[in-house]
């Protein structure tokens, strides 16, 4: 075995599960992370001669690989995601449940030997920065050095999480992950290992979390999805706060104060872009600033002075790539331009990478996302992406121009606002405000969403993606709706409820709202809002504003047009409301009666 197959950590509980596992996993050889530039360049230099990576051309892209993975192992697999809770009532009708016992058994046959042939990699990482008190530590044992280099950017790993270990010993949430493709002595490997057959499993009660199968985001990177969401949601209805499926970003006006807001809008619904806006050049005049504190994932705590602080826990963006562009959002590209690892984009002639919408101009040759000679001709007549869908860039939030300076603050920032949104090409308006706290939480927990490729399934379907966490709550959602109602209880400062909507389509199909930087308007006025200010006319769904009530400077948009984006249709309104209780009837025997309550309302005000 290779030199640093000598533990990193002297924890002994640590030390005695890392060799248990390893008699199960049969692994060739343990590697401990020590998470030093000098070892990602390794293994970085590994997966090239592997096949895994290529790397780009260092004049133009920095320290930048690109890996293409196998072409059913592309998204988060949600049929295949469990919570295995005791009872089946903890997991709730959301939630693929399997009887803990019998899933040990079955994970127990799966992972039996599934490292032969690979090193096992020990992976210690805290989700939130280190030493903040609202942060929480994950070891990680996984056969894939990919996981490994994306980790390093995602989290904060390595020997200064052993020895946090070490010292003040935390509860550590153990994560067992595995590509599910043992190899034969002499057996040539593929370059992106995985298994047809995946699990992706939580044991909420223990905190655990066992993966296989899969080597492609949320499946694989543990600390994402599966620990800061699926297993801290359920830390957090225990111990009082929250985790969420939002960005969080601040918004710095012309006096310089800044108002925190966190939003929630479902997988690949424009979190990323949102956290990462540019004002329009006449709100930059102005003085008008939006600083990026995270794009995915926020932990909410209430503080001493009453308020909901919120912490970023990763430490990158896993972005989706198509779209993203210097048009769409410059931050994002300068923050992918060095140091980035790239999954199923195009290659270019020139060494660099390419997805649609990077450019209006495509390459006029580049190698697809499989590997693939393509040319424009290509996809015109035939529809063959150069990228993936779901192509992602891993980069390193520091790397961000507008990265808050308060990002790392242990305590976190204080939020103002929830922001709730999702991609709907009819019925809901561009923004609306709920009337208080109940009603927020039913919009949020009634939000809709049209499917996208982060996930396996029928895209454009409109689903019920309560909070945008129906893949990522790790317990019952009705008990999840309770919390959320009781969180407020103990606050001096309740955050406003907001609902936007960038998605609304017109008769032609065309998207009726510009989008990305002009988002800026509607931020605006949400900020001027919670700070007092901002006017709004009342309607039955919420407070919405006029067309005068929003800030047109620079930009010429009609009074009928914003009416038109606005528009409260009655009829469409019944469809959504019958829509919503679907939810209702599935989550009955757990629904907090105030959202029952807020239902009726609803009803009434729109008879
Ligand atoms: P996850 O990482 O999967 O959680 O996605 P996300 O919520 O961060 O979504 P992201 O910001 O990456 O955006 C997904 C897609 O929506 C991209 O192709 C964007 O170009 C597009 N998008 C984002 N914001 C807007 C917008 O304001 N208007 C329009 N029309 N498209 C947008
Ligand atoms: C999402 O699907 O919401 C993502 C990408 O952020 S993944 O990390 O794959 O879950
Ligand atoms: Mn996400």
């Amino acid at each position: 075995m290779k030199s640093s197959a000598k533990p990193l950590s002297k924890n002994p509980h640590l030390i005695q599960w890392v060799n248990k596992m390893a008699a199960l996993l049969k692994p060739d050889a343990i590697h401990w992370v020590d998470g030093s530039q000098k070892e990602y360049d390794a293994l970085c230099a590994q997966m090239v001669a592997a096949g895994t990576f290529i790397r780009l051309n260092q004049k133009k892209w920095p320290g930048c690989h690109l890996a293409r993975s196998d072409a059913g192992d592309v998204a988060r697999v949600e049929d295949r995601t469990f919570i295995c809770s005791l009872s089946k009532d903890a997991a709730g009708p959301t939630n693929n449940w399997v009887n803990p016992f019998e899933m040990r058994k079955t994970l127990k046959g799966k992972f039996n030997g599934c490292m032969k042939g690979r090193t096992m990699y020990v992976l210690p990482y805290s989700m939130g920065p280190v030493g903040s008190p609202m942060s929480q530590i994950g070891v990680q044992l996984t056969d894939s050095p990919y996981v490994v280099v994306n980790m390093r950017i995602m989290a904060r790993i390595g020997k200064k999480i052993f020895e946090l270990i070490d010292k003040d010993f935390k509860r550590v949430v153990p994560c067992v992950h595995s590509v599910g493709a043992p190899l034969k002595p002499g057996q040539q490997d593929v370059p992106w290992p995985c298994n047809p057959d995946k699990y992706i499993v939580h044991f909420p009660e223990t905190r655990e979390i066992w993966s296989y199968g899969s080597g492609y985001g949320g499946n694989a990177l543990l600390g994402k999805k599966c620990f800061a969401l699926r297993i801290a949601s359920a830390m957090a209805r225990d111990e009082g706060w929250m985790a969420e499926h939002m960005l969080i970003l601040g918004v710095e006006n012309p006096q310089g104060k800044k108002t925190y807001v966190a939003a929630a809008f479902p997988s690949a619904c424009g979190k990323t872009n949102f956290a990462m806006l540019i004002p329009p050049a006449h709100f930059q005049q102005q003085g008008w600033k939006v600083w990026t504190v995270g794009d995915d994932i926020a932990w909410i705590k209430p503080g001493a002075d009453g308020r909901l602080y919120a912490i970023n826990p990763e430490a990158g963006f896993f972005g989706v790539a198509p779209g993203t562009g210097n048009h769409t959002n410059p931050n994002a590209m300068k923050a992918l331009a060095k140091n980035t690892i790239f999954t199923n984009v195009a290659l270019t002639d020139d060494g660099g990478v390419w997805w649609e919408g990077m450019t209006e101009q495509p390459p006029e040759h580049a190698i697809d996302w499989q590997g693939q000679e393509w040319t424009p001709a290509l996809s015109r007549e035939k529809g063959i992406k150069a990228a993936h869908a779901n192509s992602r860039f891993t980069a390193p939030a520091s790397q961000c121009p507008t990265i808050d300076p308060d990002w790392e603050k242990p305590e976190g920032v204080p939020i103002s606002a929830f922001i709730f949104g999702g991609r709907r090409a009819t019925t809901l308006p561009l923004v609306f405000q709920a009337f208080n706290w109940s009603s927020g939480v039913y919009l949020g927990a009634t939000m809709g969403s049209e499917m996208t490729a982060a996930a396996a399934g029928t895209i454009g379907k409109v689903r019920r993606d309560p909070m945008a966490m129906l893949p990522f709550c790790g317990y019952n959602m009705g008990d999840y709706f309770r919390h959320w109602v009781n969180m407020q209880r103990g606050l001096s400062e309740t955050p406003r409820v907001f609902h936007v909507n960038w998605f609304r389509k017109d008769q032609d199909g065309k998207f009726m709202w510009p989008g990305f930087s002009e988002n800026m308007r509607v931020l605006k006025w949400i900020v001027d809002r919670c700070r007092s200010g901002g006017r709004a006319m009342e309607t039955p769904i919420g407070w919405v504003p006029r067309h005068k009530d929003i800030d047109w400077s620079g930009m010429d948009f009609p009074k009928e047009k914003f009416e038109e984006l606005q528009a409260f249709d009655r009829a469409a309104w019944r469809a959504e409301v019958i829509g919503q209780e679907e939810l209702f009837f599935d989550l009955h025997a757990t629904m907090p009666k105030e959202l029952l309550f807020e239902r009726e309302l609803l009803i009434c005000r729109m008879s």
